[in-house]
């Protein structure tokens, strides 16, 4: 739900940011480069916007590093995405956490190697306490899968008598849901081109606003953020009301 004191100032800072990150493969193809090359390019920008993001008043930061569909990829690329992130998550853990960034996985976890889904835990625990960002990386992400694995939690609740189905309403919806405790993303990016959601944050996106740039991910960096930030501050979210009733609102702040 937006959150009430943000629902009508206008030139403010995203509190949570949401992105896809797409054109790995195009960015390395366009260089006679194997789609790896492109993959392990994109890490680099994660990293780059992930520092800049917890050196900024930015307090989510959500990367959609994997979705439920890309299982249909070929199983070598799968296996190096795989690879990929493990490592990663090994090589970076420890920076993250001395730069105070909270880490915080979204997505079905049952299909990934047990070690890896040790790790995820533990870097989780690791982090928990930390203040500067909250860095969610959806993997193994649907949208519908987060509604799906939400409605049989509710149920199973109603089952045992835990809960009513009276008591089923948005708030408990959202409470079910993955990202659970954190606000809706303000602005959603998507790189690489494409307009489209592509199964992301279905339900939380219902208010976002939304931005979409040709620029490849791994090219994506400070100034193409700054870009996607300004575009953000110069809009009027309305929630539904009129623009009238907006500026009056912004008048009496
Ligand atoms: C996004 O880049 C990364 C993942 C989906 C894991 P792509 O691999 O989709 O890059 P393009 O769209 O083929 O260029
Ligand atoms: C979306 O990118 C998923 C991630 C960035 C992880 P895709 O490149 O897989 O999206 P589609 O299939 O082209 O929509
Ligand atoms: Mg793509």
């Amino acid at each position: 739900m937006p959150n009430k004191s943000q629902e009508f100032q206008s030139d403010i800072n995203p509190r949570h940011i949401a992105i896809i990150m797409d054109g790995n493969g195009r960015w390395a193809q366009k260089r006679f480069m194997p789609r790896a090359i492109g993959h392990r390019a994109g890490v680099k920008t994660v990293k780059k916007i992930t520092e800049y993001c917890a050196k900024s008043s930015v307090e989510v930061l959500t990367l959609f590093a994997f979705s439920s569909e890309n299982w249909r990829r070929p199983e070598s690329e799968v296996k190096l995405l795989m690879a990929l992130f493990m490592s990663s998550l090994q090589r970076e853990i420890d920076k993250l956490h001395t730069n105070n960034i909270r880490l915080r996985f979204i997505g079905d976890r049952s299909a990934f190697p047990e070690s890896l889904q040790k790790k995820m835990i533990e870097s989780e625990i690791q982090t928990q306490a930390n203040t500067a960002l909250t860095l969610v990386i959806a993997v193994n992400y649907g949208g519908h899968w987060d509604m799906c694995q939400a409605f049989k939690k509710i149920a199973e609740n109603i089952a045992t008598g835990a809960l009513d189905k009276q008591d089923i309403n948005e708030q408990l919806i959202e409470q079910h849901l993955s990202t659970a405790g954190l606000p809706d993303p303000d602005l959603f990016i998507r790189t690489g081109g494409e307009q489209r959601v592509s199964n992301f944050l279905l339900w939380q996106l219902a208010y976002t606003e939304m931005y979409f740039t040709t620029t490849l991910w791994p090219d994506f960096d400070q100034n193409s953020l700054e870009d996607a930030i300004k575009s953000f501050k110069g809009r009027q979210r309305r929630f539904g009301h009129t623009s009238e009733q907006v500026l009056n609102k912004l008048v009496s702040l």
